[in-house]
């Protein structure tokens, strides 16, 4: 359990906002989001509550993969804007005493980066050294080098005829893996990373970081019977990625990385890794004491069954694995990622529970833009699919991707990627009127959009926007102790823990049920807050709890903070 962690630095106690700057908003009609966009939306996300705001990359590049191929990092691409737009981003952000991290793709580049354009015409050149080539085995070396897949099925290795050798890439075949064996890469990317902080960003959230450094002697990864990898075992399409992912040394390079932020000047950063495996695997990215990454994305979240049980083993998991001065992460959803209220039957009452666990619970909740009013994912056609991924898996049998698509695997990301919904207005005010979307609008937007749910107090914003301004004022909730309730004290369908910071004190009550049921506390309490807005059900210790109602409560007479 935590300590006190009153004085914890801002990034412990902070709430980020993932921002998918291509659909946020559209200044210009040109049916694309732009960093204009965000900044006219600055005082929306102010007001709702979140402190950090992370902007997935906005950098140059051919967006293949939407911005995942950067071709340089020192333009912004033409669609999103000009460093003029970030540098008046970046202040505005600071005025109002939020923060902005950046998205860093370190592991690999796009093919149309200078430096792998260079590597492909000269097999001499120092750039071919930047990327992973090798040749290939067998008669003539018609055979990839190794057995190592792609993160995403197939072979992970590319064949350049020019040159008669291969290229390793761990995501799709246009973004070739950088060698960060190469101590000029690692400069470069030093570099890079550096000099994002000292322009004043505050964090930097690291794309698959997992998949940084493989085995420098090029064995093959051994068998393995899993079909398919998942949030907590990377392993997958028959292969143990034993020396392709969560390799020692990217692990290694977690500390690296850590201590070099750390160096800049000025106020603590955050590095948040993209990581897959086990909690208690991804904890050592974090190093023993903390000198690693901050944070590590737990996916596990999103496969954990919408129960009081499931929820306080994970809770129970989280807390064992990441214990002061570790913390963990609350994770929904995100941009290659189902909408996280389609798991709940796309029924906003349920995901005010998630919600309301997500802020709640000792950790770092990240809510990805959208969540907020729950907006849903959209079926859409493979066929006619922007996302790159969705091409690949174009050749998927109907009843596989069905399947795929049933055991959380997204095959198509456009489905979670749509224009925000602002309004009720044409494109739902995400572009101008008289626009075509890059994506088309959710047909929900009439009724699931910013402007209605505002003026709805019962809505999943206003739940949203109420729980993240309690959460800010008690330091119990954003940086207190977890104690979990014993189950035996509480009715199956509810989960209880009480978080305590000091000598303040709250419990929070999850009744995960469609049901009416009874608590009896162990003293009586006062009400802070429930997802019901009406007077609560207290009778002296005992609470009633209706269908699906989360409260917060405190002992009777302590203030409720400043
Ligand atoms: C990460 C990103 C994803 C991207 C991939 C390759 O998983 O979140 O959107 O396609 O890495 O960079
Ligand atoms: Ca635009």
């Amino acid at each position: 359990m935590s300590a006190d962690q009153h004085e914890a630095p801002w990034w412990k106690k902070t709430t980020v906002y993932q921002i998918y700057p291509r659909s946020f908003l559209d200044t210009n009609g040109d049916g694309v989001g732009d960093l204009k966009g965000v900044l006219a939306k600055l005082d929306y996300l102010a007001e709702l509550g979140v402190e950090t705001l992370w902007l997935t990359p906005f950098f140059d590049s051919p967006q293949r993969d939407f911005g995942y191929d950067i071709r340089s990092y020192g333009q912004v691409a033409a669609d999103h804007g000009t460093w003029a737009d970030f540098d008046q981003l970046l202040s505005a952000v600071h005025e109002r005493g939020m923060r902005l991290v950046l998205d860093m793709v370190l592991n690999h580049t796009s093919d149309e980066h200078p430096w792998f354009r260079e590597a492909l015409r000269r097999k001499d050149s120092k750039e071919r050294g930047y990327y992973l080539f090798r040749r290939g085995r067998g008669e003539g070396g018609s055979a990839p080098p190794t057995n190592w897949r792609s993160m995403i099925g197939p072979r992970g290795w590319h064949y350049h005829a020019a040159s008669d050798e291969w290229y390793f890439a761990s995501f799709l075949p246009f973004q070739p893996d950088l060698n960060h064996r190469n101590p000029d890469v690692q400069k470069a990317v030093l570099a890079i990373v550096e000099g994002f902080l000292r322009k004043g960003v505050d964090g930097l959230r690291l794309d698959i970081f997992n998949a940084m450094f493989k085995d420098a002697g090029y064995k093959d990864n051994p068998p393995s019977l899993r079909p398919l990898p998942s949030e907590d075992n990377a392993d997958g399409f028959f292969q143990r990625n034993l020396y392709t992912i969560n390799h020692p040394d990217s692990v290694a390079f977690a500390r690296t990385l850590r201590a070099h932020v750390d160096a800049v000047p000025g106020d603590p950063r955050f590095l948040v890794g993209e990581v897959f495996g086990p909690p208690s695997l991804l904890r050592s990215y974090c190093g023993e004491t903390g000198d690693g990454l901050n944070l590590v994305f737990l996916f596990k979240t999103l496969r954990t069954e919408f129960s009081a049980q499931a929820f306080h083993s994970l809770l129970d998991e989280y807390e064992r694995e990441f214990a002061a001065p570790l913390l963990p992460t609350w994770v929904l959803g995100n941009h290659d990622r189902a909408r996280y209220i389609e798991r709940v039957g796309n029924d906003p009452r349920r995901a005010k529970v998630l919600a309301t666990l997500q802020l709640t619970a000792r950790g770092v909740p990240f809510l990805y833009q959208g969540e907020e009013i729950g907006m849903t994912n959209l079926d859409l056609p493979i066929a006619t699919a922007l996302d790159p991924l969705a091409h690949f898996y174009r050749f998927v049998p109907p009843w596989l991707q069905r399947l795929l698509r049933r055991k959380g695997v997204m095959i198509n990301r456009d489905e979670c990627r749509t224009p925000m919904q602002w309004s009720a207005a044409d494109n739902a005010g995400f572009s101008p009127p008289g626009t075509r979307p890059w994506l088309p609008v959710h047909p929900s937007y009439p009724w699931t959009n910013v402007a209605v749910q505002l003026t709805d107090p019962n809505s999943l914003l206003s739940h949203y926007r109420r729980l993240l301004k309690l959460r800010r004022k008690l330091p119990a909730l954003h940086s207190g102790s977890l104690t979990l309730w014993h189950p035996t004290n509480l009715p199956e369908p509810v989960l209880g823990y009480q978080r305590r910071s000091g000598s303040e004190l709250v419990d929070v009550l999850l009744n995960f049920s469609p049901r009416l049921v009874e608590v009896s506390l162990p003293e009586a309490r006062q009400l802070l807050f429930s997802t019901h807005q009406e007077s609560l059900l207290l009778d002296g210790n005992r609470l009633r709890l209706r269908p699906l109602e989360c409260v917060i409560l405190a002992p009777r007479g302590q203030g409720v903070g400043p």
